[in-house]
């Protein structure tokens, strides 16, 4: 492969996968199951970027299963939400490169609720760190939290170096996380995540006393610890397949209330006037879409607000069937599909954000907005009022 016998894409990817094995100390490759591949918005990869796609895509052809990360724009009504025509034009063409390549334009973080699920113990080659985070923690698979052109490598090459948390040895919890407290709504998980984030620092945190977490729940913290933490890995007792095998780790830490207000008063910024509220960071399950379309019944969005809901098209496709996307556009709402708040172009667009998710308002915040942070019951009543009351 290295000298090019199966063309340019492989070798340039075997380049890559070596250099990172030899980086790493990876005694050989391991074949992976799927790939997730980010790094899809033109507004990260640029004109560069899409010179780098291009030039993989004349010849390179995934071996396994590949699926994509939200891209910069909704694949089919950019244009309700906005975009311009110039940035349509190029983000398209990123999309075929993809294309070409053989990878699925399922343009989600959300590749286990539409097909590419995992089983335990599989080895991945998954970019995305909250899709990390739940491939390693929820579903006890393999993965280290690759870059975009590590992934695509191993898409082509259908391996990956062995290092990493492929090994058992470095998967080993470290700091033990006792949870005090009870958490009620969506966002209280995104607050957790923030916490046991910072608390846990670098360590891979052993968690207890929680005595349920829902898929979405799960899906919320995963991107939120792994945004203000390290590490794409936590064991959860009870509710995570591996902790059971994982003795836990002696250096302790807890999460009590005030922990969690704290992290509310660290994530919400001082701001009333709501001009974007979005919802899906995570992409939104189908469950809930089907909540929003329960709240925001009968009500109409505020003048002078956008609500966003951003889901995979596959989730959009199942609530046209249940009727929930009519519900959510005949009150103002729109489906933001394929993309979302962190890597569409919005940067100057809107200057204040409620939503559901602690990851969403950490990039928000780069994107220069003041955000909220709250349950869906909050983020629709700031929809409906344009206000954070
Ligand atoms: Fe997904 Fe974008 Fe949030 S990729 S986890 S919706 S920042």
């Amino acid at each position: 492969m290295l000298d090019g016998k199966e063309g340019y894409a492989v070798r340039k990817s075997m380049e890559i996968l070596t250099a990172l094995g030899d980086i790493y100390g990876a005694d050989r490759l391991i074949k992976v199951g799927s790939v997730q591949v980010a790094g899809v918005s033109y507004h990260n990869l640029g004109d560069a970027g899409l010179e780098f796609l291009n030039e993989l895509a004349k010849d390179g052809r995934v071996k396994v299963l590949t699926t994509l990360n939200p891209a910069g724009m909704d694949l089919e009504n950019w244009r309700s939400l906005g975009i311009s025509e110039d940035f349509a034009v190029k983000q398209n063409l990123v999309i075929e490169a993809f294309e070409r390549m053989g990878i699925l334009v399922s343009c989600t973080c959300t590749p286990y609720l539409i097909g590419n699920l995992p089983r335990f113990g599989e080895h991945l080659a998954w970019s995305e760190s909250s899709a990390v985070t739940f491939a390693n923690s929820v579903i006890g698979a393999r993965t280290n939290r690759e870059g975009g052109p590590s992934a695509l490598a191993a898409a082509f090459v259908g391996m990956t170096p062995r290092y990493g948390l492929h090994l058992d040895e470095n998967r080993v919890p470290n700091v033990h996380v006792k949870v005090n407290t009870a958490l009620g709504k969506l966002s209280d998980w995104g607050a957790l995540g923030y916490v046991i984030g910072k608390k846990a620092e670098n360590k891979i945190p052993y968690i207890t006393g929680i005595a349920e977490a829902s898929l979405d729940e799960l899906k919320s913290f995963c991107a939120s610890v792994v945004t203000y933490g390290a590490q794409p890995l936590f064991y959860m007792e009870g509710i995570t397949p591996a902790a059971q095998s994982q003795a836990v780790p002696r250096e302790s830490v807890s999460v009590d209330e005030a922990d969690i207000k704290n992290a509310y008063d660290n994530i919400n910024d001082q701001v009333t006037d709501i001009e974007l509220v979005c919802v899906g960071c995570p992409h939104c399950s189908i469950k809930e879409i089907s909540e929003i379309a329960d709240l925001l019944k009968g009500k109409q969005v505020a003048e002078g607000t956008e609500f966003w809901v951003a889901t995979s098209r596959t989730a959009k496709q199942l609530a046209d069937k249940r009727g929930y996307t009519q519900v959510i556009e005949a009150a103002g709402g729109k489906f933001a599909c394929d993309t979302c708040m962190a890597v569409a172009p919005l940067k100057g667009r809107f200057k204040s954000l409620a939503t559901t998710s602690a990851k969403g308002c950490f990039y928000s915040r780069q994107n220069k907005m003041l955000t909220k942070m709250g349950g869906l019951r909050e983020c629709v009543d700031a929809a409906v009022t344009g206000k954070w009351t």
